[in-house]
């Protein structure tokens, strides 16, 4: 075997405090920390009116500082924001989670705590199940280590599953919280909820209710798919038809005398329907902290009450060439660092409100990949003003992302702006557990 070791990871480029943007390197990610404070007190305000509790979910940003912003209750004492007010967290892997339980110090169980739960703890939820044995072994030692502060929970939809985790917690003597999935309409996992499936949701919940180191939370009813439904209407019959079969397992529960004490699901197009249906009393939006272009194009009924959330990150790239022709800009935000998967981001020469309705994209200049480290700006209509790119903030662009939790996933940090209009970043904030989600 070779003696050599790998070099470590080549370090980021150095960004001094404060650094105007046109100084600070491209391609990065810059978050304006007085739209998510907005976002989050709109949130918590809407919340407050439907009469539901806020688990918003870090999987749409995977940093530590923006789930602390979420779950704070009060200002700190050097920080006056009060917080999104939420009673816990939703994550999707352990690689969110374990950051979190590593910075526990920056979480206290008064201002940070599940009042629900005995002794406030902290309400950590992670929303998968958990079947292979490395994450199995990873869980309970997370758990174990942080049960005084912490109480983790985890979704099932299987007997046999349900079963490992009784004996691991027994064997570690170590408390874990317990959601049985239902499948509401996303058809990914989650038990079907039909006549013949109702009687194994109760044996599921009387099963945990009976291990002596879970505890049963509840159900999980998410439906992810209608959350970019761009059609109102048809938004409305999916988060309906969700709804109804999340009231057909509740009510199958109760009548067994296990009533659900949540029933947790729903996203940034859906919470507000989904909570004045009156079947969820939980609701886990993520994307409205930090907005993108798709659900920016969900369009709204007249009646609908759901606020509007504003762009709250962006991405910040400089122009490569102008060579080809007049009406193409070259810049270095290729595949690499840019999500594509979902659609292309869109240009943008300024970054004030866009919401759920109404999108403020500028559609005279057009995305396409150019490779994996080139984008390709080009100029629509008949003008062909590079100026108008090439200009804007001495040579640097800005681009909304169109899904932001993968688009997330592809950067190392945030650069924070701290004021609003302002444009000199002031600090760093890590994005923590990317790659392929452990
Ligand atoms: C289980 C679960 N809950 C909540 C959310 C948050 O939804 P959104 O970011 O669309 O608000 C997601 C997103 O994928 C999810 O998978």
């Amino acid at each position: 075997m070779s003696s050599l070791t790998s070099p470590p990871p080549c370090p980021l480029p150095p960004v001094p405090f404060p650094s105007p943007l046109p100084s600070v390197d491209t391609p990065s990610l810059i978050l304006s920390l007085p739209r998510v404070h907005a976002n989050l007190t709109l949130m918590r305000s809407t919340i407050a009116e439907l009469g539901v509790d806020l688990r918003p979910h870090v999987k749409t940003h995977k940093c530590v500082e923006l789930a602390e912003l979420c779950i704070r209750k009060q200002p700190l004492s050097d920080d006056p924001f009060p917080g999104g007010g939420a009673t816990g967290l939703c994550f999707q892997v352990l690689d969110e989670l374990q950051p979190c339980l590593d910075s526990i110090d920056m979480f206290s169980p008064l201002n940070h705590g599940n009042p629900k739960l005995p002794g406030n703890k902290l309400d950590f939820f992670l929303t998968s199940q958990v079947l292979h044995p490395p994450k199995l072994r990873r869980l309970f030692e997370l758990a174990s280590a942080h049960e005084e502060t912490t109480l983790i929970s985890v979704m099932v939809d299987a007997v046999s599953n349900l079963e490992t985790l009784a004996e691991l917690s027994a064997s570690h003597k170590t408390n874990l919280g317990v959601f049985v999935e239902v499948n509401v309409g996303q058809n990914r996992t989650g038990l079907p909820v039909t006549d013949d499936t109702l009687s194994t949701i109760v044996e599921m919940a009387e099963k945990i209710e009976k291990a002596p180191y879970l505890t049963y939370r509840g159900l999980h009813a998410y439906q992810g798919v209608l959350q970019h439904t761009r059609d109102s209407e048809l938004r409305a019959a999916e988060i309906k038809s969700a709804v109804d079969l999340a009231r057909t397992a509740r009510d199958a529960l109760a009548e067994a005398g296990l009533p659900p004490p949540v029933v947790t699901g729903a996203g940034t197009a859906s919470y507000h329907e989904e909570a004045r249906l009156g079947v969820h009393n939980e609701v886990q939006p993520g994307s409205f902290m930090l907005m993108d272009t798709d659900y920016g194009d969900n369009r709204k009924r007249a009646d609908d009450e759901a606020p509007d959330f504003q762009h709250a990150l962006w991405i910040h790239s400089s122009v490569m060439s102008t060579a080809m022709d007049e009406r193409k800009v070259i810049i270095d935000a290729g595949s690499k660092a840019v999500d594509l998967v979902s659609g292309v981001p869109s240009f943008t020469d300024q970054a004030d409100n866009w919401g759920m309705n109404g999108v403020r994209k500028d559609e005279s200049v057009e995305f396409s990949s150019g490779g994996d480290e080139h984008g390709i700006l080009t100029l629509k209509g008949g003008e062909y003003d590079q100026e108008k790119v090439v200009g804007a903030d001495s040579g640097t662009v800005r681009l909304l992302p169109r899904h932001i939790d993968p688009q997330m996933n592809m950067h190392d940090r945030i650069l924070v702006i701290e004021e609003e209009g302002s444009n000199v970043v002031t600090k760093a904030w890590n994005v923590h557990g990317r790659g392929p989600g452990f």
